[in-house]
Parts: C-alpha cells; structure tokens; sequence
C-alpha cells in the first residue's frame, strides 16, 4: 500500500496508529510499494531506525531521511518508483540537508546503478542489509553515499520487534519466511531477495504473543512462499543431506506452524500468503479445517491454466495437479475462499493456451483474483532464453479477458453470502460513508452495515442482504 493510500483512509477519517518512541527527533518518511512484507519490511526497518533516534512522520517535507521500500515486479512497479524519486528530489532543492535512500527489491537489483548513473539517492539497501543501517546512516550524515546490497543466507530479522506503520489497531504481518527457492523463469523475486530462509518459531510465537497484548485481532504469516517454511535450527535446507537428517532436527513445516500459532494465539484469526500449489501440503488443509480462528482463505497462484506454460514457467505441476488440490481443498475445507494470480502472455502462449486459462478458472471459479500481463524482467531465465514474443495488444486484449471473467466468478462467489449470517471483524470505516463499517470475513470477503454500538476490532454477526462483485452489504445480526 502506497502513502498516498493512507493519507486517503486517514481523509476518510480512520484513525490510524503509528508506533513512536518518545525523545526521537529525527524524522523518517518511509513508503512502501509492492507487496505485503515490503510493509513489513519497513516497519522492521522503523524499529531498526527508531533506535538511532528517527521517529516516522507523514510529512515528505519536514522529513530527515526518505526511504522508498521498492518493488521490481514488473517494469511498471519501477516507473511509479522512479516517479517517487524524482518528487523527492525536488522537495530536496528545497530542503537540501535531507537524504533520500532506495531499500528493497530494485535497490537489490540495480545496486550501485542508482548512485552512479541515475544520481537520485544517497542510500543503496537491499532487503537482508537493514541491520546495517545504522552504519549506513551515519555515512550518509557525514555526506557520503553509502550502499550494502549483501543477500544472506541467515537473515530473518526475528528479534526485530516491527514498529507498526499506519495501523489500524487490528491486523498485523509476521514475516515467517524470506526470499524464494523456486526460480519460476518469469519471477525476478529469487534474483533481489535472495535465498529462502525459515524464522525461529519461537519468535513468531512470541510476535504473535505480543500482538495479542497490545489488542490485535487479526495476524497475516508472510512469505514468498509460506508451504515451503521449514525450521530445524536455521541456515538453508540444502546443508542437511537428507530428508531423515532434517526430520531428526525436529522439524517444524508450516502446517505445524499454524497450528502453533492457532494455539498460541486462540482469540486471534490467523491469515497467510502466499501458498505456492507445489508446496501446500494436505497437512495444511487439515491445520486450517482443525482450527476456527484459521481463516478459510487460501491465495493460491497458478499463472495460467496451460501444463505446457506451466512447464515453461518452471512452475514443477501440471493443470490436472493444480486442479487436483483444487479438490482436496474443497473436500477438506468445504468453505474455503480460493484467490490466484495470473499472467497473459507468457513468452509462447497461444490462444489454446489462454483457452486453457479460461477453462481452468471456469473450474475453480475463484473468488477473487491478480491478473498481470507478462513483464520481462532483466536477469530471469525466461529473459535469458525465451522470447517476449506475444504482442502487447494480445497481452491486453488477455488479461481484459480473464478480468472480466474473474468479475462474473467474484459476483459468483459472493452472491453465496447473501441471505447467511456471517461473523465480520470490524476494520475502520467503509470507504464510502463513516455512518458504516468495513470489515471482513474469514473468507476474505468485505463486508460494509451500518454503524451503531460496536467499535473498531471488534468482531459481530451480519446478516448479508445484498452484494456486489467486491463488498457484500449487510446489517448487525443480533439474533
Ligand atoms: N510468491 C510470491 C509471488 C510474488 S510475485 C507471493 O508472495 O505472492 C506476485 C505475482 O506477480 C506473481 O504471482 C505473478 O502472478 C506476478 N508476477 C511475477 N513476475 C511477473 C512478471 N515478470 N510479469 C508479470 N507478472 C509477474
Ligand atoms: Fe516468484 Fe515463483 Fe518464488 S513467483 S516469489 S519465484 S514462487
């Protein structure tokens, strides 16, 4: 979520918290884009500042030090980001002792770059380096520029307690694993956050523990990757020789994960993203169905519906694998939500390919979706070997396709609500009127009713009355 975003809820007169440590003067303006552990990043990178004496402000003018945690997805993730930059840049002609500094995935991938050809920042980070900041910091007060772009193969930042940015008092991340073993040929992700590596359990227990304390309701397990967690005592998966070596460790894998964070925490609904279908264990399924407060929601990206794309992906199953688990879930977890990403125009795809792609969300008839066309990113495989070579016109006309379809199945999807009950934990208010709240669902789904005793955090019955393809609309069940 950009600032630009929270400026618009605090407008919307949410009152959204940041964490500050009293007797900070300093001011860090810090923004996120990309995905949800670049936010928690920076709120890792917040408790790592707030002891060097910076407190967060909303305000780019007044700030200090500008750190833009950055996304390298796709090509249009590092336009908006150089656009950023170059705001910064004329606020710092006005304020010239500001610094300005890049962290995460396009600091990763572009290193040096942005100090010697493109002259915009005065800090490189890349996202295993944050430890380094202090150092990094003082450099930079002493007008020098200063980078560390270093990837480990350790980093977890599990004793890094996050300062939460713009939170709303109710739900939180806990990054449970970093960086990604999977090399799916179209993803930069394994190239600038590095190896994948699994966090103490103990220190995710205790992060939940301590959400609970200060009144959260609400936690969301982050990782490129989460079915792949894995904890036997740290470092990478490949020093052990076998799989008996790693189960002697007393392994910890996620479905064991979440379940001892379901017990741990047993008042708190437990979310998480992302699964990857060639990771997620039935085990998994059986945690979630086992568990009330485990959300019934899995984010399970597929890319497209075509084996032989999947293949090209690198992506290690098939259609008929996918649709499998597919099963499985429905069998197991009867009301689980089910969301994917997609890509059209893959280096390759045919039209019988996008059929394909078509008929596989006709069978699963998701209930939401994140739909991309194909973006070269420099560095892949597929950059490296395939060619880009479906026209961006057919790309387009694609990816309208599969949106239009993921709306129907969204209205689908939520139609099935309407006229149930359905226990909604309430997250501020609606975006359209404050005489309404917002809140969800264990199945992800918005829900807006209107206002009356109840306040933000809690959790209520509403009866669903009515619904669009994004929000079901509803009234305080009291029944
Ligand atoms: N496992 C990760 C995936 C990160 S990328 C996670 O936590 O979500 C998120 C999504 O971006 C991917 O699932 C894919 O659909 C899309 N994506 C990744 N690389 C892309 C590219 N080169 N072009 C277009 N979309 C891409
Ligand atoms: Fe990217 Fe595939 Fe990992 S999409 S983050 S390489 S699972």
């Amino acid at each position: 979520m950009a600032s630009e975003n929270i400026i618009e809820e605090k407008k919307q007169g949410q009152a959204l918290i940041t964490e500050k440590k009293a007797g900070n003067h300093k001011k860090l303006f810090i923004e996120s884009y990309g995905c949800q552990m670049n936010l928690n990043d920076s709120e890792i990178v917040a408790s790592i500042l707030a002891d060097e004496g910076f407190n967060t402000t909303h305000l780019l003018e007044e700030a200090d030090l500008v750190l833009v945690n950055t996304c390298s997805i796709r090509e249009k993730a590092e336009q908006t980001i150089r656009k950023r930059l170059q705001k910064y840049n004329r606020v710092k002609r006005i304020n010239p002792d500001m610094k300005i500094g890049v962290l995460g995935c396009m600091a990763e991938r572009l290193k040096t770059k942005f100090l010697e050809e493109e002259k915009m920042v005065d800090l490189v980070v890349g996202p295993d380096a944050y430890r380094d900041l202090p150092n990094l910091v003082k450099e930079i007060e002493s007008g020098k520029d200063a980078i560390n772009v270093i990837l480990s193969k350790e980093e977890t930042y599990g004793d890094v307690t996050p300062v939460r940015l713009n939170t709303n008092g109710v739900s939180a991340f806990i990054s449970i694993t970093r960086g990604c073993d999977n090399m799916c040929t179209f993803c930069v992700v394994p190239f600038t956050r590095g190896r994948e590596r699994s966090r103490d359990p103990k220190s995710i227990i205790d992060e939940a523990l301590d959400l609970r304390d200060k009144g959260y309701k609400e936690i969301t397990l982050l990782g490129q990757n989460v079915d792949s967690y894995l904890w036997y005592g740290g470092g990478l998966k490949k020093d052990f020789k076998n799989a008996s070596e790693i189960a002697q460790a007393t392994a910890v894998d996620f479905a064991k994960l979440l379940e001892m964070v379901a017990l741990a925490v047993p008042q708190i609904r437990i979310r998480f993203a992302t699964s990857n279908p060639q990771d997620m264990s039935i085990d998994v399924l059986h945690s979630m169905a086992k568990y009330d407060n485990i959300c019934k929601y899995i984010h399970l990206p597929v890319q497209t519906g075509s084996s032989r794309m999947l293949e090209r992906m690198n992506r290690q199953h098939t259609r008929e694998e996918y649709m499998t688990l597919i099963d499985n879930i429905r069998k197991i977890i009867p009301d689980c939500a089910i969301s994917q990403d997609m890509i059209t125009g893959f280096c390759g795809e045919t039209e019988e390919d996008h059929l394909q792609t078509l008929s596989l969300m006709e069978y699963v008839k998701y209930d939401f979706g994140f739909m991309f066309a194909y973006s070269e990113r420099p560095g892949t495989l597929a950059a490296k070997k395939m060619e880009d070579d479906v026209p961006l016109e057919t790309k387009k006309r694609r990816l309208s396709e599969i949106i239009h379809l993921q709306q129907k199945h969204g209205l689908f999807r939520m139609e099935q609500f309407v006229g149930k009950t359905v226990e909604i934990l309430i997250e501020g208010d609606s975006k359209k009127s404050s005489d309404q709240w917002m809140g969800r669902n264990s199945q992800n789904a918005v829900a807006v009713f209107p206002k009356s005793d109840e306040k933000v955090g809690d959790t209520v019955m509403v009866h669903i009355e009515d619904c669009t393809s994004a929000t079901l609309i509803g009234r305080r069940s009291f029944d």
